[in-house]
């Protein structure tokens, strides 16, 4: 009886175990960050399996912080208290409480994704950490719909999933304030799976209107760029 209780302990416990390696098996298995079968590609949303606990602690994982560098990024994007700004295609929030730390209570952040579930793992987070700058946006694939004008629309790891990027940032144009600026964040060629060329990045924002304000060589993994409309 003894031996037989026992058998049925040790048989939990490697289930449990067993249980616990296969969600992080999944978790690192979906896109983002990690090596794996693709799961998403341009022009669509990104669904880990359904998982949103998957898919946060993917994105949120404590090794991004060695290659992300969430700190320096901020810092070099040289926000203000009081302004408002769209972090586009924001998933689980890598980025957007940090921006909405930078402009503080008097600014604004808006996270916008298409991805429902995206957008609930942040209203989750917003009230579990009381923070009231930060609101969610659900888009469309063409329009980020931000309902007022911004002076930054920063987007990390996202634009590589953008359709039609020309027409997409010539459109958005319209959410800038006045001096705006759009921070575009995304893998090197080599660097990931999913990627954006600089050489096409650069074309593409040309052919928006946008002119090349400033390229930060910090990140090892990513292009880091910041645009303004051109002028005429
Ligand atoms: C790889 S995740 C990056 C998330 C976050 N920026 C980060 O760095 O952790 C890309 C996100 O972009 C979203 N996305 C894809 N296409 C989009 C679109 N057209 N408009 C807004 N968000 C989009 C996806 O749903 C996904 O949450």
């Amino acid at each position: 009886m003894m031996t037989l209780r026992k058998h049925s302990l040790s048989m939990y416990r490697s289930c449990r175990v067993g249980a616990v390696l296969l969600l992080w098996a999944l978790a690192l298995a979906g896109c983002g960050m990690f090596e794996g079968p693709p799961t998403h590609s341009v022009g669509h949303s990104y669904k880990q399996i359904g998982a949103e606990e998957g898919t946060h602690l993917r994105y949120q994982d404590p090794d991004r912080y060695t290659w992300q560098y969430p700190e320096r990024v901020i810092k070099a994007l040289k926000l203000e208290a009081g302004m408002k700004v769209a972090d586009l295609g924001s998933g689980t929030g890598y980025f957007t409480f940090r921006l909405a730390e930078a402009v503080g209570s008097s600014g604004k952040v808006y996270a916008i994704d298409i991805d429902a579930e995206m957008n609930a793992s942040i209203d989750k987070q917003a009230v579990a950490k009381q923070i009231e700058n930060v609101k969610t946006l659900l888009a469309v694939e063409h329009d980020p719909l931000i309902p007022e004008k911004v002076d930054l629309i920063f987007s990390v790891n996202a634009y590589h999933h953008l359709k039609d990027r020309a027409d997409y940032f010539r459109n958005a144009a319209r959410y800038l304030k006045p001096g705006g600026r759009v921070a575009i964040i995304d893998f090197r060629k080599g660097a990931f799976r999913h990627y954006t060329e600089l050489k096409v990045l650069l074309e593409e924002f040309k052919a928006a209107g946008y002119a090349l304000d400033k390229t930060h060589g910090f990140l090892p993994r990513q292009n880091f760029l910041v645009f303004s409309l051109a002028k005429n």
